[in-house]
């Protein structure tokens, strides 16, 4: 491990525990988590659920240039973050208390941890997978940018860390799984990574529709091209740019990496590849639902 970003951050651990999960420290407090926990949830809320490295900062771009009818000034003057903010972190009271509905509000907390209020509510759900293998490769090269994120090491035991859920926020099964057997699926979108790059103007439609925006194929069109990997890259305001490098060293790796499917495949030794499949269909052995990567 290396010296300086394994064990602690500044004068401070890496990571806190909450409920099971390690949680980095840079932004999670025991007083952040209360909030979340204590949110008042509005029925007109949006909530954008990830898995992280799975699209949660596409999303940040889509759904408020959906809100704002492809009114490009929110994703151009205000950064991702408090754009539509993570509602577990640090910065979530300055941006949503006062914020007016409809609120985008992104969390990669499991189903379980959800706040209260939210079982109660109305509020909907957008939630994001992406084929797990390229969320373990996109993963490793953030835990090698992010000095807030143990240093991998090498991809091979990193690989197995994230295979046991010993990274931020846990198993990737246990999440995926725990929105899968939500209650609430009348308010609940399921959407994939994958299902996005292949027809992003189709995926706008539908997230559109479901949170009740009727918008022309036009804007539909506008937003798609706005939200292109390669885009979206050069917006300082969704890059990551503006984190400081010894924050994020993106000379190490940038944030908008590659942006593609199938980048596992160049990772992955044979090897890993079949100790993967294993343990995926052991782990998804009830799971009726179909991913489009089960099919790959
Ligand atoms: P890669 O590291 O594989 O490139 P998150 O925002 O949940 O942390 O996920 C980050 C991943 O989403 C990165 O994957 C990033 O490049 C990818 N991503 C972000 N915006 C994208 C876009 N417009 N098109 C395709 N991929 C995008």
């Amino acid at each position: 491990m290396s010296e300086n970003n394994s064990e602690s951050y500044g004068n401070q651990e890496l990571y806190l525990k909450y409920e099971g999960l390690l949680l980095p420290t840079i932004v999670h407090t025991p007083e952040t988590l209360r909030y979340a926990q204590e949110f008042k949830v509005r029925d007109d809320d949006i909530f954008i659920s990830t898995y992280p490295k799975s699209g949660t900062t596409w999303m940040q771009e889509i759904i408020p240039l959906i809100l704002n009818e492809g009114d490009k000034t929110p994703v151009l003057t205000v950064p991702n973050w408090d754009r539509a903010p993570w509602l577990e972190e640090n910065r979530a009271h300055l941006f949503l208390d006062e914020r007016p509905s409809p609120r985008a509000i992104v969390t990669h907390l499991p189903y379980r941890l959800m706040p209260p209020a939210f079982f109660k509510s109305k509020a909907k759900v957008i939630n994001v997978a992406r084929n797990p293998r390229d969320v373990i490769v996109s993963s490793y090269h953030f835990h090698v940018m992010a000095s807030f994120l143990e240093d991998p090491e090498s991809f091979n035991e990193f690989f197995s860390k994230w295979l046991c859920g010993e990274v931020f926020f846990g198993s990737w099964f246990e999440h995926v799984k725990g929105w899968l057997n939500a209650k609430e699926k009348d308010r609940i979108i399921y959407i994939t990574y994958e299902e996005m790059l292949m027809d992003l103007k189709g995926a706008i439609k539908k997230l559109s529709n479901f949170v009740g925006k009727e918008l022309s194929e036009d804007i539909i069109a506008d937003i798609a091209e706005h939200c292109t990997f390669k885009n979206m890259k050069t917006n300082k305001m969704s890059n990551y740019s503006l984190v400081p490098e010894d924050i994020m060293a993106h000379n190490k790796s940038e944030f908008l990496r590659k942006g593609v499917a199938g980048d596992w495949k160049n990772y992955f030794t044979v090897a890993q590849s079949e100790h993967f499949d294993s343990f995926y269909q052991e782990q998804m052995k009830d799971v009726m639902h179909h991913f489009i990567w089960d099919h790959s």
